[in-house]
């Protein structure tokens, strides 16, 4: 096919809708990441501040090969959303507003906050969906109260329509960037199909229906994509995937890749590359946010583990290389340690052997800001679900696992996630390809 035929396509793409009207991004969870998020959004707007780490904003896409190739930023292969366009909601425990909640998280400094306070002060976090056994450190009065889990979804679903009749929204994306809550196993007879997970939200079953599950069951009933940023099970259910198919809308987890899984899925491929051993890896870090006091509590810290150790499994395989990857002993640790507050330091130290298994060690010391490495990840996740919606794609997404640290995927068919950064990256580059029109020419194999 020639490069003038892939041009015409995705002029003419008759699949995916324009970026009309306003965009609403509702996010549950008004804490760091989110106020950093809404904040830079807004004074980027008013060309205060740039996007840094924003793919959408910087990264170039080649199209068509050889003399016809050229390198395009994503908004000129596909229609995106504009910054201006955005509208913001939020449900929060707390009942501070994004001002006070910016001011609290001490992330940005005073300068980077007060030059748009009003629009700020202007978002005030709805009652949560909340339920103190899932995250026991969070003591907030600003709570649906008495809610059987049923209810919290009609409520929740009562202030999607609202939200969205007031603000005069197009279109809604719900985005999880609330706490982790404590881990909640696959339980096959609750999650494993839409009819039981129903059955169960209306029999309060407070035990395997979590709250975020509320409010992705909400989101997707509304005709909202709908993004988990913690490691919660959520959407990593069949239950879930049924009603994504049955809505017709596009589902993306879990959990942000921001700091050391980034380096760690970055890493693990010159590894693999150069087809060197592992003996080891050993990953700890120190952080004081709140979302560290969360993860401080063991049941919360093990469904982070979970997901942060899923990381490795799919990159060195032991299947594939059992002379290199057999029995690697990987740990991950989390430490909270209030000093340090958003500014996480993180450690790895990875025991590697080479010709004839002579030991060799790496150590990565990472000095990283936790909500500005988060917040432009859930700029492009939000955009590019809500793009993903309008080019009629829906269930698992699964060309964002470039941002996700435990990407979904249908384990109940044996998928296996794609954790390599740069195979996740390619992922990425196909998909925006295809939507835009374009021939998706890079493989992973
Ligand atoms: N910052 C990163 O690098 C990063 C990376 C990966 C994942 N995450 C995840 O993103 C999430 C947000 O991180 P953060 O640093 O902003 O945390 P945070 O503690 O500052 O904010 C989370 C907010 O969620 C609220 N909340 C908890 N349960 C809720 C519910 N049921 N409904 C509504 N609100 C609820 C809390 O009150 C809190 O204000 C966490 O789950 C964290 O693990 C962050």
């Amino acid at each position: 096919m020639s490069y003038a035929l892939y041009k015409t396509q995705s002029m003419t793409n008759p699949k995916i809708q324009k970026a009309d009207g306003k965009l609403g991004i509702m996010v549950v969870g008004l804490g760091a990441v989110t106020s950093t998020f809404i904040t830079g959004v807004l004074m980027v707007r008013k060309g205060l501040a740039k996007p840094v780490g924003s793919m959408i904003e910087y990264d170039k896409i080649r199209v068509g090969k050889g003399s016809a190739k050229r390198y395009l930023s994503y908004r000129e292969i596909v229609p995106i959303t504009e910054l201006k366009d955005i509208v913001f909601g939020a449900w929060d425990v707390y009942p501070a507003d994004a001002y006070r909640s910016a001011m609290y998280a001490e992330v940005l400094k005073e300068k980077d906050i007060e030059p748009v306070k009003d629009e700020l002060s202007a978002i005030v976090p709805m009652k949560a969906a909340f339920d103190k056994n899932f995250a026991k450190r969070l003591d907030g009065d600003n709570v649906m109260e008495g809610k059987t889990r049923w209810e919290m979804v009609e409520q929740l679903r009562e202030d999607i329509r609202t939200f969205k009749r007031k603000n005069g929204c197009a279109r809604i994306v719900v985005a999880w960037a609330a706490s982790t809550e404590i881990y909640v196993p696959y339980n096959e007879s609750v999650h494993g199909s839409l009819s039981a997970l129903e059955a169960a939200m209306k029999a309060d079953d407070k035990e395997h229906i979590a709250p975020s599950m509320c409010y992705a069951y909400a989101a997707l009933v509304e005709g909202a994509p709908f993004i988990m940023g913690a490691p919660n099970t959520t959407v990593d259910i069949p239950a879930m995937w049924e009603l994504a198919e049955k809505t017709k809308m596009p589902i993306a987890g879990k959990d942000f890749k921001t700091g050391q899984t980034l380096v760690k899925s970055g890493f693990a491929p010159i590894i693999c590359t150069r087809c060197l051993g592992l003996s080891g890896w050993f990953s700890t870090n120190i952080l004081g946010n709140r979302d560290g006091l969360v993860l401080d509590e063991p049941a919360n810290f093990h469904t982070k583990e979970v997901s942060k150790l899923s990381t490795l499994e799919s990159i060195l395989v032991p299947e594939q290389q059992p002379d290199l990857y057999t029995d690697y002993y990987h740990k991950v640790r989390i430490n909270y340690y209030p000093p340090r507050n958003d500014n996480k330091e993180g450690w790895d130290n990875i025991d590697i052997f080479g010709w004839m298994n002579y030991p060799m060690q790496i150590k990565i010391n990472f000095l990283c800001r936790d909500s500005i490495l988060a917040a432009p990840l859930l700029l492009d996740l939000c955009l590019l679900i809500d793009l993903a919606a309008r080019a009629g794609r829906y269930g698992i997404q699964r060309f964002l696992s470039f941002y996700l640290k435990s990407p979904m995927h249908d384990f109940t068919n044996h998928e296996i996630p794609v954790n390599h950064l740069f195979q996740q990256y390619i992922m990425l580059k196909n998909a925006i390809r295809e939507m835009g029109g374009y021939e998706p020419d890079e493989e992973i194999d």
